[in-house]
């Protein structure tokens, strides 16, 4: 399907900052967006959940003529990339905090992310990962006020000696969860790291090389996102104010 949409679904409002980084990389697709803020956070919720309301979002994706499926969340890809690329009908692209590239490197690294990414991302690779229970659904109800974030007091809910909370001892801060894209000045604020980075940028240039190479990039068409769902108004409009926000790593 030459011509159909690239699909991006989140628990709410975080995948729109993946949306926005694929806008920003291919001008001429046409966007679907659905944002599960019913049931959002997703970062607490069991596997078994996690599937079942995965599942409930491809369907209503596949009632829309979709040529790709980017999972703008990082909880459903850390936990899930397999089971959803088997059940979903089109190419699938997950968005996974981008450890590697720092741990090559040797930076001191902090990964902040959600209860559910840290369980399956905390032994891996020998960085700092803390899972933050409440922080998404903050964002989430504070989408239209988002200086009402308190990112400190979220982080003060975990002991010291978990990780260091202090000034420029990271190198890096990896935002592992789309939703923490937005309050990226209050994090950076907070550490002072060298750079902070998410894994939105590597994942679109992934959909973007896919095209590229089955030459199936759109040129005939502007931008445009089509947003459904139960709170499709509302994401519509953040996603507008998104981009005073400046949500690109
Ligand atoms: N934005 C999602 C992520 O990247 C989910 C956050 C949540 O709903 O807890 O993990």
């Amino acid at each position: 399907m030459a011509n159909g949409y690239i699909a991006v679904f989140d628990s709410g409002i975080g995948g729109i900052s993946m949306l926005n980084e694929l806008i920003r990389l291919m001008p001429n697709e046409r966007f679907i967006y659905f944002g599960d803020n019913e049931n959002a956070p997703y970062g607490n919720k069991s596997k078994r959940e996690l599937f079942e309301l995965a599942i409930s979002g491809i369907e209503r994706l596949n009632s829309f003529p979709i040529k790709a499926l980017v999972l703008g969340c990082n909880t459903l890809s850390a936990n899930l990339i397999g089971e959803i690329r088997s059940y979903s009908k089109v190419p699938t692209f997950g968005v996974f905090p981008p450890i590697e590239r720092c741990v090559v490197n040797g930076e001191k690294t902090l990964v902040l992310c959600t209860v559910q990414t840290r369980e399956k991302i905390k032994n891996h690779y020998g960085v700092d990962v803390v899972g933050l229970k409440n922080l998404a659904s903050e964002i989430e109800r504070c989408a239209f006020c988002l200086n009402d974030v308190d990112f400190s007091k979220n982080l003060s809910l975990y002991s010291v000696g978990k990780f260091c909370k202090k000034k420029e001892y990271y190198d890096t801060i990896i935002l592992g969860c789309t939703h923490y894209e937005f309050i990226k000045n209050k994090i950076s604020d907070h550490f002072r790291p060298r750079k902070i980075i998410s894994g939105n940028f590597f994942t679109a240039m992934r959909v973007k090389k896919y095209f590229e190479n089955h030459k199936s990039l759109e040129n005939n068409y502007q931008n445009s996102v089509l947003f459904i769902g139960k709170n499709a108004e509302a994401n519509k409009k953040f996603f507008v104010l998104s981009g005073q926000i400046g949500s690109n790593p």
